[in-house]
């Protein structure tokens, strides 16, 4: 935990006193703390001081404490002094909306993304003289700003890209001529990036681009210790109560995992599966769904989706977020199953909201179900449901899982941007696509997790063709990936 909270403010450019890491190092939260005491504090300097922290904890928690939604599991945690072997780090869903009106809450949510993405490029010396887009206007030369993309638009006769920008100060439009090496960049609405721009001496004339700057993620990342075999498995889309759900490739996947597979010494290293949504397949998700229903009640499906989990060996500390087939309120960030449907799960098993941020044995893990797919692939020329790491990387560069509003993803009208990626993870994994991919990005493991469904009449109509029963599995101290396929269930193959 002290590295990664030493890095978290590296990558908010942060210096933090070895006195006020030790204090943060005492409360029980310390990341969720770190990240108050930086929103709190966004005009201060680069250093953090013990006095910061006290001050902040002599406050209270007044504003920003999402409680807790897990309780904790029953497997044996790791002696004292040693990294636990699971500790939640930041989860998407944190409720605290009650009587707000909800065009105040969406403004809240804008506000947020943007006071976050604006302090994460701040100091940024490929961003020099940073000013508001009210302190543009009048000035000439070169200068920077940061902004939430509002619209993007092609004139018609030259070609030339407008962009129009804002921030909390106000609005510009910016011009990218046709042949400038930014018309590369694919802008996303309502993403927030920093750019360089020249303020023509004429006035009237629009202020050109000239570099575009997304938040991003550090290109270099820490060494990462090399020892220990602790593996985790990383499984999505299970489907449960489809007719197309591959029972048999999960007999065999819950076999390999007892140890009866070819591979019992992979097996046995494994302590930790993530399943990264679509845990059941729902009721009424798409038109004439009924049809590909093998259990028509959502209540079986879940009692269902229990026996299947409980034929996971009961040593396996095992997550699961919920997807959009599952019967959560599908805006997102998306709350963890509730009570009664989670109690039908087996007592290891740990639901949590989506996205979800966490840590197993210090290797931290974000796992988010993926819907925004549905609005980036489109949004993204080249960009395909059969490629989805490609928009993970875009979604790291962005530091966003689901920038664009108004489209098919929901977003919750919360305070606080939860679909922020924060803290950047060692494993990013998501589903949704039905298709298997590992990646890596910037020392970042890549992973969209395949799928335990058969292709169904409503994909084919939709084109999407998917990579079902695979497993991908990580040793959490180096990150090397074991893939698994279990589409063939006689026989089980390391596909990489
Ligand atoms: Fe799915
Ligand atoms: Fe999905």
């Amino acid at each position: 935990m002290r590295e990664a909270l030493v890095r978290y403010f590296e990558e908010n450019q942060r210096l933090i006193e070895a006195e006020a890491l030790s204090l943060l190092l005492t409360q029980p939260e310390p990341l969720r703390l770190s990240r108050r005491l930086l929103e709190e504090s966004e005009a201060g300097g680069p250093f953090v001081t013990r006095g910061m922290v006290e001050r902040m904890l002599a406050v209270g928690e007044l504003t920003f404490h999402a409680p807790l939604l897990v309780s904790p599991a029953p497997t044996a945690e790791a002696p004292v002094g040693s990294t636990p072997s699971f500790r939640l780090l930041s989860e998407g869903f944190a409720p605290g909306v009650a009587g707000r009106k909800p065009l105040e809450a969406y403004e809240g949510l804008f506000h947020h993304r943007y006071r976050t993405v604006q302090r994460w490029l701040k100091g940024r010396p490929d961003l020099p003289n940073l000013v508001s887009i009210k302190e543009l206007r009048g000035r000439e030369g070169t200068a920077s700003v940061v902004g939430i993309v509002r619209e993007v638009r092609i004139t018609s006769e030259k070609k030339h890209t407008l962009l129009a920008l804002d921030d909390e100060t106000g609005s510009v439009e910016l011009l990218l001529p046709r042949d400038s090496p930014a018309t590369r960049t694919t802008f996303l609405l309502d993403e927030v990036l920093g750019l360089t721009v020249s303020v023509p001496r004429e006035s009237g004339r629009l202020p050109i681009v000239r570099s575009v700057h997304r938040p991003d993620i550090p290109a270099s990342r820490p060494a990462r210790p090399s020892s220990g075999t602790t593996r985790a498995m990383f499984l999505s889309d299970l489907h449960i109560g489809s007719r197309s759900f591959l029972g048999e490739s999960w007999s065999a996947l819950a076999g390999f995992l007892r140890g009866e597979g070819p591979d019992p010494e992979v097996a046995a290293e494994i302590r930790h599966v993530v399943v990264a949504g679509d845990l059941v397949d729902g009721i009424g998700i798409y038109p004439h769904q009924e049809r590909d229903l093998a259990i028509h009640d959502i209540l079986e499906q879940y009692v269902e989706l229990g026996r299947r989990l409980a034929e996971l060996p009961a040593r396996l500390n095992v997550i699961v977020i919920p997807g959009n087939h599952d019967a959560v309120c599908p805006a997102e960030p998306q709350p963890a199953l509730p009570a009664e449907l989670a109690e039908l799960l087996p007592p290891n098993v740990r639901a949590l909201g989506n996205p979800s941020t966490f840590s197993l044995e210090g290797t931290a893990v974000s796992a988010y179900h993926g819907r925004s797919f549905d609005d980036l692939i489109p949004a993204i020329p080249g960009a395909s449901y059969a490629r989805p790491t490609e928009v993970m990387k875009g979604m790291l560069s962005m530091r966003h899982l689901a920038p664009i509003y108004g489209g098919r993803t929901p977003i919750a009208p919360l305070p606080r941007d939860g679909l922020l990626i924060d803290p950047v993870p060692d494993i990013f994994v998501t589903g949704h696509a039905h298709t298997f991919g590992a990646d890596r990005y910037r020392g970042v493991l890549l992973l969209n997790a395949s799928t335990w469904q058969a292709e169904t009449e409503y994909q084919r109509m939709r084109n999407i063709t998917p990579i079902p029963a695979r497993a991908a599995v990580v040793r959490l101290s180096d990150l090397s990936l074991t893939a698994l396929d279990f589409s063939d269930p006689g026989r089980t193959a390391v596909a990489a």
